[in-house]
């Protein structure tokens, strides 16, 4: 872990998040606050992580071996976030730099998210209401906007951690059935009668299925062509985890040809969508601009997570929620 330095710290803030975070911040260290609605360019990213002890990031924010290394004094880098993919994990330990997110508050409202695509997926919510809106409701009528039943479906859920989990709990109370994968040994007994089966079983059987798994090298487009050509006629796929989970274009095309039945995305590989990409021209695509967590209570508990990240690596104490705690254990003055 790098050395603390005996003047006040200072910290970088890429984006405006909670006013009694940044208070609670300030109180320990010198706070800029990048003031802008979208994120700092890169290099001026690079310019700021030079002077600064603490960077409270966003998932927007690439953090990288060539910023890390252009980072002499950082000590600690904080997203506000669980997903870690922005941030090079393996450079920051490297510099002795502890990487902070925020598990566990965000399970919830994320998961709430995805159920909304779930159902606004199989019952055609956003296509009814640009159909409203755009003057075409006539009538009711014993045919328009048929869509696919939840209740009693099967769901099948693609990572079993918390909230793939949350997900499973949200689907009882529809009477689905539902089925996982985990990378995990061991099976998991929290959510009565949810079944572990292999990826091929999952996709074959499930009338949804919701991705809910990190971006790794190992689960990059990991819905691809042949994923998709397994799901059945007329399953829906959610993705509320990172858009290059799924290789977007094989959705196009399964979506265009009609297998698919719908597809309800929070996430998009890149971010933001192109406002010309063909997905958009596709009625049966629902899309969020990367919402999951965007609940007020949410992100201010998120927002109070990250900067308590910081703040314990100031005071040369190991953070609460720490992707590689190894940093601090070279230190012997952590605990
Ligand atoms: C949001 O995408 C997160 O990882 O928290």
């Amino acid at each position: 872990m790098r050395r603390m330095t005996k003047s006040r710290p200072q910290v970088f803030v890429t984006r405006a998040i909670a006013p009694e975070a940044i208070a609670k911040l300030r109180k320990q260290a010198i706070v800029e606050v990048w003031p802008h609605d979208t994120p700092p360019p890169y290099s001026e990213l690079t310019r700021r992580a030079r002077n600064v002890d603490a960077l409270l990031t966003m998932v927007t924010d690439r953090i990288d071996a060539p910023l890390i290394a252009a980072a002499p004094k950082l000590r600690v880098i904080s997203n506000l976030a669980v997903g870690l993919d922005n941030i090079d994990i393996a450079a920051a330990t490297a510099a002795g730099i502890a990487v902070g997110h925020t598990p566990g508050v965000l399970t919830e409202a994320t998961a709430d998210l995805a159920f909304a695509l779930l159902m606004a997926a199989a019952r055609r919510i956003a296509e009814g209401d640009r159909e409203v809106r755009a003057g075409k409701w006539q009538t009711w009528g014993p045919a328009v906007l048929l869509g696919r039943d939840v209740f009693g479906a099967t769901l099948g859920i693609i990572g079993w951690g918390k909230i793939g989990r949350a997900m499973g709990r949200r689907s009882l109370g529809f009477n689905m059935r539902v089925l996982y994968t985990t990378r995990s040994a061991k099976d998991d007994q929290s959510i009565a009668g949810a079944k572990r089966v292999s990826m091929k079983q999952l996709l074959q059987q499930s009338d949804f299925v919701s991705i809910h798994v990190p971006l790794t090298a190992q689960t990059k487009h990991l819905i691809g062509a042949k994923e998709l050509a397994l799901m059945k006629p007329g399953a829906i796929l959610i993705n509320t985890a990172r858009g290059a989970v799924i290789d977007q274009r094989a959705l196009y095309r399964s979506l265009r040809a009609g297998h698919l039945g719908g597809a309800g995305l929070d996430v998009s590989d890149p971010e933001p969508m192109a406002s010309a990409d063909p997905l958009l021209k596709l009625p049966d695509l629902v899309i969020t601009p990367h919402i999951g967590s965007a609940t007020h209570t949410t992100r201010n508990k998120m927002a109070d997570i990250a900067t308590d990240n910081i703040i314990e690596v100031l005071e040369g104490r190991r953070p609460r929620f720490c992707a590689n705690p190894e940093v601090m254990l070279r230190n012997p003055a952590c605990g």
